[in-house]
């Protein structure tokens, strides 16, 4: 390995003078920013670009598009769904077309597309595991299957997911990988890239773990020392002292958490051998488990950062800054519960893979850095021009208040339901919260932001504490929330989130509901009132007002949001 770093050390030199020449990247576009950087504090995590909190809205491209034909399809679509953050992968066979030799091509054309449209970048590196298998190896490793091999299955069949035992794949990984992340270094001074994802959902369908005679010969040991601190068996449910083999420490979880340490080791060398030439944050992806229900390995993708095993994963790659789970799970009990279990005080929240769901994106934003829908240019593809906003369409056949700003006012968010449809469903909601990401971060860190859903189950009132006062949010539709109008689970989609300014001071932004406050604790049984609610946006992290919200768009309970995200600042004020 260490002959590896001095290689790069040597190549990041013949890059910079390479680099420096090339039209491509000009000396004054050359500044040397701040290294992106995850910090922590109380467990709440930051993301930091040029040394300021970052929370990435973003949007991921499907996965054949980093071609320079297929480009001009992503970026118009980031665009209309008015994203900061692009998510795109480089391909290792793309990359590494013959042993050694290397095509810096497409990663140069994604940092100058970003940069021309002062968007950030994700790259993700998709290497050894894609979705389990290792389809974007190299065909010179493809076909060699002796020395690159796959898993041996129980009954000894093939299976189509690369062996994490194969320790040739891995230093061949290793090496393009750290030959990428010195390419960054070089390239990318301005640090328009933000983060790397270290392969794509890793792990294996079709088998719990490798059944090799090399894979078995190391099942067959003791488990390894550092597995075995008090502190991580307890979260393992393993006594504290308990030693042995896999099956004597873990009995019948050992084949998954055995395949979990071996696929979290390889890709710890990997990742490892990047962060010596390169130190960006890296995560790892995972393709969920069911979080509820505990079901066997050979149900879902065995041996990735499933829940169950993110302390083996901590252990076993701490150059992983976070694991990150794909979120395609539906409903509200999972889907929460899955953000709960990966918001842990040893792992940021990203989730770097979403369908449909904007629903969660206030909770993502209060307990985490980062969220972006899957195959964007796919799905959503020439949305702005063709089809009509549901935000908008709500907006015009109700009496919504938010909706008749949306009309009048100069706000950027409200300008969009007008002349550019778009059925993003995202669009509407980064176009207002994209200008305010630095602030929203900055408060997440802090703590600042609840939020809550309207929940699938029923249930329009929802609660929050906020000290001396109680916020009251009420889901539904219409002016004057009507309950009959209450709308089937998988259309009751409302969302809202308060940011805690001050004792007495709230911002708030929401979809379908009504937002009021109960004066608790020191206000218990107090007269009190709004001493201002405006409605506004923000510009480069500043609040804009558009109007005093009074009389019927603060009474009747509170003011009245529609389908079209809209931001308040609430102050209230006792009366003795
Ligand atoms: C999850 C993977 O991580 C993506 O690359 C993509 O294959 C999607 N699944 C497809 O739905």
């Amino acid at each position: 390995m260490n002959q590896l770093i001095t290689q790069k050390v040597r190549l990041i030199y013949a890059l910079f003078i390479l680099v420096l020449l090339s039209p491509a990247v000009s000396c004054s576009s050359a500044e040397e920013a701040k290294m992106p950087e995850i910090i922590e504090n109380s467990g709440r995590y930051a993301l930091l670009v040029d040394g300021e909190p970052f929370f990435v809205f973003g949007g991921q491209s499907a996965n054949s598009s980093t071609w320079p034909k297929m480009l001009p399809g992503v970026w118009n679509t980031i665009e209309s769904m008015h994203a900061n953050t692009l998510e795109i992968p480089i391909y290792w066979e793309q990359f590494e077309p013959e042993p050694g030799k290397y095509d810096y091509s497409m990663i140069q054309m994604v940092l100058n597309q970003a940069r021309e449209r002062d968007v950030r970048l994700v790259l993700l590196w998709f290497d050894t595991w894609k979705n389990c298998s290792n389809h974007y190896m190299p065909g010179w490793m493809k076909q060699d299957a002796q020395k690159y091999p796959n898993i041996i299955g129980k009954d000894g069949q093939p299976v189509d997911s690369p062996s994490p035992h194969a320790t040739a794949a891995m230093e061949a990984d290793a090496k393009a990988f750290a030959e990428f992340m010195a390419y960054l270094k070089v390239a990318d001074p301005q640090h328009t890239v933000i983060l790397v994802q270290v392969q794509n959902e890793p792990g294996s369908w079709g088998s719990v773990r490798d059944y090799s005679s090399v894979a078995q010969q190391l099942f067959e040991q003791s488990v390894p020392e550092a597995l075995l601190q008090a502190e991580l068996l307890a979260q393992l449910n393993v006594p504290a002292g308990t030693r042995g083999t896999w099956e004597e420490v873990f009995g019948t979880n050992a084949d998954e958490y055995f395949h979990a340490w071996s696929v979290a080791s390889y890709i710890e060398y990997v990742a490892a051998a990047g962060k010596a030439v390169n130190p960006l944050p890296m995560y790892v992806n995972a393709a969920l488990r069911d979080p509820l229900t505990n079901p066997p390995a050979t149900h879902y993708e065995s041996g990735g950062p499933t829940d169950n095993v993110i302390p083996i994963w901590k252990a076993a790659a701490p150059s992983i800054d976070f694991v990150a789970p794909d979120i395609y799970l539906r409903g509200d009990e999972t889907v929460l519960k899955v953000i709960d279990l990966y918001a842990r005080p040893d792992n940021a929240l990203m989730v770097p893979e979403t369908g449909d769901h904007v629903k969660y994106l206030y909770k993502v934003i209060e307990k985490g850095i980062g969220f972006a829908p899957f195959g964007i240019d796919t799905h959503w593809a020439g949305a702005a021009n063709n089809s009509p906003n549901s935000s908008a369409g709500a907006a015009n056949d109700s009496p919504n208040p938010s909706a008749g700003a949306a009309n009048n006012s100069p706000n950027p968010s409200a300008g969009a339901a007008n002349d550019s449809p778009n059925p993003n469903p995202l669009a509407e909601e980064y176009k207002l919260l994209v200008p305010m990401a630095g602030m929203l971060a900055q408060w997440s860190f802090e703590g600042r932001i609840h939020s809550v859903v309207e929940p699938d189950q029923g249930g329009q009132i929802q609660r929050i504490d906020l000290g001396n006062w109680e916020a009251v949010i009420r889901f539904g539709r219409g002016q004057r929330l009507d309950l009959r109008q209450d709308p089937q689970p998988e259309n009751r989609n409302g969302k809202a989130m308060i940011i805690k300014l001050g004792e007495d001071e709230f911002m708030v932004v929401g979809t379908t509901c009504r937002f009021t406050f109960n004066p608790i604790r020191e206000n218990e049984g107090k007269a009190w009132q709004y001493l201002e609610v405006t409605e506004g946006y923000y510009e480069n992290d500043e609040y804009q007002m558009i109007r005093i919200l009074n009389g019927d768009e603060t009474d009747w309970g509170g003011p009245y949001i529609g389908e079209k995200p809209t931001l308040l600042h609430f102050k209230l004020v006792t009366r003795e």
